[in-house]
């Protein structure tokens, strides 16, 4: 396994020599989301995730067939023919899946909008991969999403509605995990899903507090929210397997008053209820800040020459 890109004949000529299979860093990212992806969505993406790939690798190879025909003098030749198929049947595939992507996406998007018209608060959860996400998301929602010690165990945007205090309804969405590196095609591939995140009104940062590589990871996942547009959603730091570190359940407020990082451990339930708390001061600020306009709006109306025709 190498931490590296590897060139096809890179890969090629290290198999023969160590008589073992080789992978990159980009296909065995791919190899997993693969084994991972349950919805005929996450599906999709990985395949088109994994043509792509392979269309590259074509392309690649073929251009090093054109150079050993232009030494022979030959025009074409039956592996040159084949390539130029599989690659065109590859384009035509990939094309198709797209399609239903998109219309998958649109449907994504008609629901969020209908939740948006209830007004429901929604709060993504966002974080490196095996951060403790999905844990999180049913500690906080109370349901079985599938949380596993493995990596990317949850490729799909699963969510719920819960209530995080009396009357205050928020719906969770757990997301895909971020990593370094992520192959170009995956992000792409993962685009819709993604866009759960920017959509969101608040984003729940999820961070393995325990792991040694924590800053690399946030800076990670920053990097990854900046390059999908998700850059100014508001956000929430959740700083969780406390249990591992041997400390306290704890909020953290900024400097002007706000909930800026909830300590807790997903897996013990520890801290929990503070994170419910920071939500709801969330929905409650947001609130207040959604009621304002519309008291603008109704000055303004009063002032206008069309809202004086109307009360006429
Ligand atoms: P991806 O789907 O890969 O993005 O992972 P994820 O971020 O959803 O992580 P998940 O919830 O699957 O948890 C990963 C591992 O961390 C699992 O083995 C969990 O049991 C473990 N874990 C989650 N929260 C805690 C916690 O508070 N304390 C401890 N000790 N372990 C936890």
């Amino acid at each position: 396994m190498f931490d590296v890109p590897l060139s096809p004949a890179q890969q090629r000529n290290l198999e023969r020599a160590l008589n073992v299979p080789v992978l990159d860093r980009e296909l065995l990212i791919l190899e997993i989301f693969a084994q991972r992806a349950k919805s005929s969505e996450g599906k999709l993406q990985v395949e088109v995730a994994q043509l792509e790939h392979l269309a590259t690798r074509l392309v690649r190879g073929w251009t090093h067939l054109e150079r050993q025909r232009g030494g022979l003098g030959k025009t074409g030749g039956p592996g040159e023919k084949q390539i130029e198929l599989d690659r065109r049947l590859i384009v035509a595939r990939v094309k198709r899946l797209r399609e239903r992507l998109k219309s998958l996406g649109k449907q994504r998007r008609t629901q969020r909008r209908a939740r948006a018209r209830r007004e429901v608060f929604s709060v993504s959860l966002v974080g490196y991969t095996n951060a403790g996400k999905s844990t999180l998301f049913n500690a906080l929602t109370r349901a079985g999403s599938y949380a596993a010690d493995q990596l990317f165990a949850t490729l799909d945007t699963t969510s719920r509605r819960c209530f995080v205090a009396d009357g205050v309804e928020v719906v969770v969405s757990d997301t895909v995990g971020f990593i370094r590196g992520l192959p170009h095609q995956l992000v792409d591939a993962f685009k819709s899903t993604l866009e759960e995140s920017i959509e969101a009104d608040l984003l729940l940062h999820v961070v393995d507090a325990a792991s040694p590589a924590r800053d690399a990871q946030m800076a990670e996942v920053d990097r990854v929210l900046a390059e999908i547009g998700a850059a100014e959603v508001p956000r929430l730091l959740v700083f969780n397997k406390l249990d591992r570190l041997e400390r306290g359940a704890a909020a953290e407020r900024s400097p002007c008053g706000t909930i800026r990082a909830v300590f807790l451990s997903a897996a013990t339930g520890d801290g929990i209820e503070l994170l419910r708390e920071a939500i709801a001061e969330r929905v409650h600020a947001a609130r207040a800040v959604l009621a304002e306009p519309h008291r603008c709006a109704r000055a303004s109306m009063l002032t206008s020459p069309s809202a004086i025709r109307a009360d006429k």
